[in-house]
């Protein structure tokens, strides 16, 4: 029998190339950026810049060179999506560091205000945790619930795989990125290494140079009236 799957959900994996020196460099900045925090009380969940202050990490002219390159990863996502970007102004919109200790993990949520988001490992020792991107709809749920984890426990599902599970799971190496729909639901695994895992993520929005002829996707900001 022929296995016919349709309407996939795409994420694109790609490498970065920095040099030492310029990890280095980054690390030492969001260490700083972290080390403002008042508190030191260790808490279950890993500290994330975009809310406590540090959404706007490309601002900063030292993450500059790294924002090129994931740029340019960018772009060949649209373009595996058959987007054309020439009719298209794209944004970071935020971005911004995660520092994740041991033991730390990020819970699942979305990214809805943009279109797409990415996770870059400048810092992934092994066994620090990977990530998870979970279904918004179970295809192939033919009856609800069917395919949850008590169903396998009780044999009625012998086993996990790509037409049944609404969750898969990567273990990102350093220098990865991931790249993915915004508004697909992700989570990080516990950091089981000993050592700090630091990503870097960012959401993008995309809107038309010029809207004329278009309804459903953004006109451009340069248009619009502030009230
Ligand atoms: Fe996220």
């Amino acid at each position: 029998m022929k296995v016919i799957n349709l309407f996939p959900l795409t994420i694109c994996e790609s490498k970065i190339e920095i040099d030492e020196t310029e990890r280095n460099i980054l690390v030492s900045e969001i260490k700083k950026m972290r080390n403002e925090e008042t508190s030191n009380k260790k808490t279950t969940y890993a500290w994330t810049g975009d809310n406590k202050g540090h959404e706007f990490l490309f601002s900063n002219n030292l993450f500059k060179n790294l924002a090129n390159k994931i740029s340019y990863e960018i772009i060949k996502y649209l373009k595996v999506l058959e987007i054309n970007t020439d009719l298209l102004d794209i944004y970071y919109q935020r971005s911004w560091a995660t520092f994740t200790e041991d033991d730390q993990q990020i819970n699942f949520h979305t990214h809805s205000q943009s279109n797409i988001s990415f996770a870059y490992y400048l810092m992934k020792p092994e066994s620090s945790g990977g990530i998870i991107f979970k279904s918004n709809e179970l295809q192939n749920e033919i009856a609800k619930n069917i395919f949850t984890s008590t169903k396998i426990e009780k044999s009625l599902i012998n086993q996990p795989n790509i037409y049944n599970s609404d969750k898969s799971m990567f273990d990102p190496i350093q220098d990865s990125i991931f790249i993915f729909p915004s508004k697909t639901p992700h989570a990080t695994l516990p950091n089981k290494s000993g050592f700090p895992r630091i990503s870097i993520s960012g959401d993008i929005t995309i809107m038309l140079k010029n809207s004329k002829g278009f309804e459903h996707l953004m006109p451009n900001f340069k248009n619009w009236s502030k009230f």
